[in-house]
């Protein structure tokens, strides 16, 4: 297993579209246990593969407090939608920001698991939330872009002066 580098926020490889999983072999599989063991070490509650530079349909997520409730999500799309939420967001590219967006406050997800096994998730509240904003990243969109362009720019900012300050 391996820690994998998390691109930060705003990373152009960020903006790349990820591509559907044809193949369900180990090289998945190892992937999808490094991006679990990222997700945990970062800590955070959500990881897509674009955010670790690969540009494959890969999602990880445990919003459970014990964190041993690991979700894996291959090729993950939204058959059905409903309602408004408005948890505040955080993201493992964009550290030390949190931000409201509107989402669904139900989802179900048709996906993959690593093994190629097909199956269908009904989520709310937080993992509904959580699933949807890292399903963005496999488009190529980070949360704080539903944001205004003024509060964009201070964003921009802000994680410039963290990197001045860690560099
Ligand atoms: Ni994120």
């Amino acid at each position: 297993m391996a820690i994998l580098n998390i691109l930060r926020y705003p990373d152009a490889r960020l903006h790349k579209v990820a591509l559907p999983v044809t193949v369900f072999d180990d090289g998945l599989r190892a992937l999808v246990r490094d991006m679990t063991e990222t997700m945990y070490a970062a800590p955070g509650v959500g990881l897509a593969a674009t955010q670790v530079d690969v540009h494959k349909q890969v999602i990880v997520v445990d919003v459970s407090e014990r964190r041993d409730s690991t979700v894996v999500l291959v090729n993950p799309e939204v058959v059905d939608a409903s309602g408004v939420s408005d948890i505040e967001e955080g993201c493992l590219s964009v550290p030390g920001i949190y931000e409201t967006v509107e989402r669904a406050e139900r989802v179900r997800v048709r996906a993959y698991d690593q093994h190629g096994k097909s199956f269908t998730l009904e989520a709310q509240g937080l993992l509904s939330v959580c699933i949807q904003h890292e399903m963005d990243h496999l488009k190529g969109k980070v949360f704080v872009e539903y944001l205004s362009p003024l509060k964009q720019q201070r964003i921009r900012g802000k994680l410039a002066k963290q990197l001045r300050k860690s560099a």
